[in-house]
């Protein structure tokens, strides 16, 4: 039955990964398992496929959210030392500070023994403040790091679920549902087509340099996120996509 369970399960990773036309899908079977157990195995497998790719890379963006904390909690300590830099690829976001971008990069860089550059930058600045702060020379590193990421490593959102969690005003909120907004991630709202709608006024990764990474690796799961995923899929062809199974099904049925 095991043996079963696992063919039907790399079956279905072919499947998505066809489908959404993607570099690779890594899915973790739904049990009968609460929230939290399902994203700490997807957090799990997401870290085990990161380290076996990991050589070569430098400098590796890492958003924040509850699926990257724990992601960054389930990554065994490293007894080696690591030259790897770990950036966040965006601002705080209106998320609590412990799954905070910054908080994330300090506790993966930890865990590998490596370095890692901050963004001090408050969420939601006026565009004009944003090129007077991203002059400040504590800034300016960061955001240059942020410019030679070789690889990220992200959380995807629900637009709407995101947007209430950062606490959006009514206009703003009212704006992401007009535009069609189905995913957020990075900062960045997109439509089921994966055109960008919105964008959070903050510094962090730019949408024209997602787009030319190589190596993506995106962690979400769970049917409220089934669109988000198929939207964020559709932005660039190199993501590594990893979910649970019962998002893959839903994904099944969207595509
Ligand atoms: O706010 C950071 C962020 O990575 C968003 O870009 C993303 O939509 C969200 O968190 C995912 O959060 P969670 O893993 O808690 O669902």
């Amino acid at each position: 039955e095991f043996i079963s369970e696992i063919k039907g399960i790399s079956k279905l990773e072919e499947s998505i990964t066809n489908r959404l036309g993607i570099k690779k899908t890594i899915i973790i079977p739904s049990q009968l398992q609460s929230d939290t157990d399902f994203v700490n195995d997807m957090a799990k497998a997401a870290g085990r496929y990161f380290l076996s790719e990991i050589k070569g890379h430098k400098t590796i963006g890492i958003t924040g959210g509850t699926t990257m904390y724990s992601f960054a909690n389930c990554l065994p300590q490293s007894k080696k030392q690591s030259e790897v830099t770990i950036v966040p690829a965006r601002g705080g976001l209106g998320e609590e500070v412990e799954i905070q971008a910054n908080n994330i990069a300090a506790m993966i860089s930890k865990k590998l023994n490596g370095n890692y550059s901050l963004l001090h930058v408050p969420d939601n600045i006026d565009k004009s403040i944003i090129e007077s702060i991203i002059s400040l020379p504590q800034v300016k590193s960061t955001v240059e790091a942020i410019d030679n990421i070789d690889m990220l490593i992200f959380g995807i959102g629900n637009a709407e679920d995101m947007a209430k969690r950062r606490k959006t005003s009514f206009e703003e909120f009212e704006l992401i549902k007009k535009k069609g907004a189905v995913s957020e991630a990075f900062g960045h709202y997109f439509n089921i087509e994966g055109e960008q709608v919105h964008e959070t006024s903050t510094i962090g990764i730019k949408l024209d340099k997602y787009k030319e990474l190589k190596d993506i690796i995106g962690i979400a799961g769970g049917k409220r996120k089934a669109e988000a995923i198929l939207s964020i899929a559709r932005i660039n062809s190199n993501l590594v996509l990893v979910t649970d199974e019962s998002a893959a099904q839903y994904l099944l049925k969207l595509t």
